[in-house]
């Protein structure tokens, strides 16, 4: 939702701006633009569009030079993709640039003030309007530098105290060479620190390739970054606390490799990244697994009476998971809410319950929401996050990492099967503190130990996978169809398709089916139908038997082995036999690899689908 990155140092700015929008482009590829200061003049470039048609080409016909700039890619929430809504902004004296990630929510009654003292506006977004807010407060700072350093972040701050709403921002202005002034809250931003040069970025991503030490600003602090040094102070409380953070990932672990997508490259890293989540936390000894942080007592683990897992989009699919998961193996109650819903329904919540949010990015702010509402009225929260830092891996009282690596592809892949795979993790140490027989737990972990290969024989079916998808590409509408616990997944897999290939798609539960949804099948709806051989499987088959004689085009996900399927589906997807509780794993993989090929069949851009941003950073 929108990737901000910002330069101070002796390089020229500019090759290592569109390099790092490049690797922000999945947060927002509606528009693109820079600003780099040239000789005391600021210099901007914008363009409509994705980065290679866009900015980068602009970029190469007007080039630009400095060793100061900013630049933002965006995903569009006031005003209309554009040319003019593109990003950075300028104030009235159009002498500092601003760029934005985030919403500005009284930006209406800021520019009818600005406006009344006579301010002019080009665009339609609230991040112009921050801008000139910021200009009209440096007006009065200018000159006159109080206590805390350069005019300029003075004006920030003062522009911020006015200011209601989500910001990760970095602004520069022509009186000031060296100096980028970086501010958050709401929406992430790190300090990459380098030798003589300093980065400002919405992830780290972009700023992997030149720098490994990294700080992670907190709501409400406001940066000052030069190429020699960065100061921090906090809005709230005036000082603010730094930690120099080691990223963990490489560059190669953000780049695509040999594969055409990032979708495709993250589908194809599961047998590793399920290998990841596992590694270290299977312990067969004490027939559990283990954790290291989640910062709980067994007693108090053993003292939880009720879990809320709140989540969003796809994480909310792998929480329905989670609640079949621990219900069946720790005989707890989980209750799965909609982030959004949780934050504002005043959601009861007893002494003893925990609230677990799920989240890929760790940024996502209904989720964050969510979790500081719990916090808020004294609850604990914990979290299943897959980047590290995040902001909502740093506010939770506790969680456990998935370990998956940078997801890129903004239809996940990877991080809700690793999701799964921990939350798998976490059913049974929660099991075994309760009244899972060690018996059970064992035949488990050891399911879950042969996922990693059982996942790569799935990968291995990819052309026969392409061969059913290409059939069906030009269907106008979809069914996916599970219960138990392919229910979710069969959620799961209508998004994956909905996102990459924009066909409409419904996950129903099969059973419900025919309480009325049944009557949209037709000889041209195909259906995607989860029957693997679980204690189900008889009623799952009936329900299956139901759209067949409604013509419906079936395509079957089962058991290998399974040769009843055969007689009663078009096309069968074989599954390796494992435990009922992870055939969601399982089942995951070729849904992902269907929705892939579908996409691509019909000309899709599978890793920059249309209206879509990879992490949802307002609410
Ligand atoms: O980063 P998160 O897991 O919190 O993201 C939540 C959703 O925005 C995300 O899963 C979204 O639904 C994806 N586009 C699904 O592919």
């Amino acid at each position: 939702m929108c990737g901000i990155i910002g330069y101070v140092g002796k390089k020229s700015a500019s090759p290592i701006l569109l390099e790092g929008l490049r690797r922000l482009e999945y947060r927002g590829y509606d528009s693109a633009g820079v600003a780099v200061l040239d000789q005391a003049k600021l210099v901007v470039r914008k363009k409509l569009g994705k980065i290679d048609e866009g900015i980068a080409r602009l970029l190469k016909a007007e080039p630009v030079t400095g060793q100061l700039g900013i630049a933002h890619t965006r995903w569009a929430t006031h005003g209309v993709p554009s040319d003019k809504n593109s990003h950075p902004h300028f104030d009235q004296s159009q002498k500092i640039a601003v760029v934005h990630n985030g919403v500005i929510e009284n930006y209406d009654a800021l520019k009818q003030k600005l406006a009344r003292a006579g301010h002019t506006f080009k665009s339609d977004t609230d991040t112009e309007v921050l801008a000139h807010l910021i200009g009209d407060c440096y007006e009065k700072r200018r000159g006159k530098p109080g206590a805390n350093g350069d005019a300029l972040t003075q004006a920030v701050c003062d522009a911020l105290r006015e200011v209601i709403g989500t910001y990760g921002l970095a602004v520069i202005c022509a009186d000031y060479p060296n100096l980028i002034v970086g501010a958050r809250r709401g929406s992430p931003l790190i300090i990459g620190i380098g030798k003589d040069e300093h980065f400002v970025a919405s992830d780290a991503n972009a700023i992997v390739a030149h720098t490994k030490k990294v700080v992670y600003l907190n709501d409400y602090d406001v940066a000052t970054i030069t190429p020699d040094r960065f100061d921090v102070l906090n809005l709230g409380t005036d000082t603010a606390t730094v930690q120099i953070s080691q990223l963990e990932f490489s560059q190669e672990d953000a780049a695509r490799g040999k594969h055409a997508h990032f979708m495709l490259k993250e589908i194809f890293e599961q047998p590793q990244t399920v290998l990841n989540a596992l590694r270290g936390r299977l312990d067969f000894e004490g027939a559990t697994a283990k954790f290291g942080g989640l910062n709980m007592t067994s007693a108090e683990l053993r003292g939880i009476d009720r879990i809320v897992i709140a989540a969003s989009g796809t994480s909310w699919h792998a929480a329905l998971v989670g609640e079949y998961l621990i219900e069946e193996f720790a005989q707890l109650p989980v209750e799965v809410e909609f982030a959004h819903e949780f934050c504002y329904r005043n959601c009861p919540l007893e002494k003893n319950t925990v609230l677990l949010v799920l989240s890929q990015s760790g940024e996502t702010a209904d989720t964050l929401a969510a979790l500081r509402e719990a916090k808020r009225r004294g609850h604990r929260a914990l979290a299943i996050v897959n980047v590290v830092g995040s902001t909502i891996a740093r506010e939770s009282d506790g969680g456990i990492y998935m370990h998956a690596g940078p997801e890129i592809g903004v239809a996940s892949t990877k991080a809700f099967v690793s999701t799964l795979a921990v939350l798998s993790l976490l059913a049974v140490h929660l099991g075994r503190m309760r009244n899972l027989p060690a018996k059970r737990a064992l035949e488990f972990l050891r399911a879950l130990e042969a996922l990693p290969k059982q996942i790569e024989a799935i990968l291995a079916q990819n052309n026969s996978l392409k061969k059913i998808a290409k059939k069906y590409a030009q269907a106008d509408d979809f069914f996916f169809l599970g219960r138990g616990y392919t229910f979710p997944i069969a959620l799961e897999g209508a998004l994956k398709l909905k996102e990459i290939s924009y066909i409409h798609a419904e996950g129903y539960s099969a059973a419900e089916m025919k309480h009325g949804p049944i009557a949209l099948i037709d000889s041209k709806t195909p259906t995607v139908f989860l029957v693997p051989q679980d204690a189900m499987y008889d009623k799952t088959m009936a329900n299956l038997a139901m759209i067949r004689a409604r013509q419906g085009p079936i395509i079957a996900l089962a058991t290998e082995g399974d040769k009843q399927i055969k007689k009663v589906a078009n096309d069968v997807i074989y599954l390796p036999k494992t435990l009922e509780p992870l055939y969601p794993i399982l089942a995951s993989v070729p849904l992902q690899l269907f929705a892939y090929h579908i996409a691509m069949a019909r000309g899709c851009d599978v890793d920059k689908p249309r209206n879509l941003a990879k992490s949802v950073t307002v609410q």
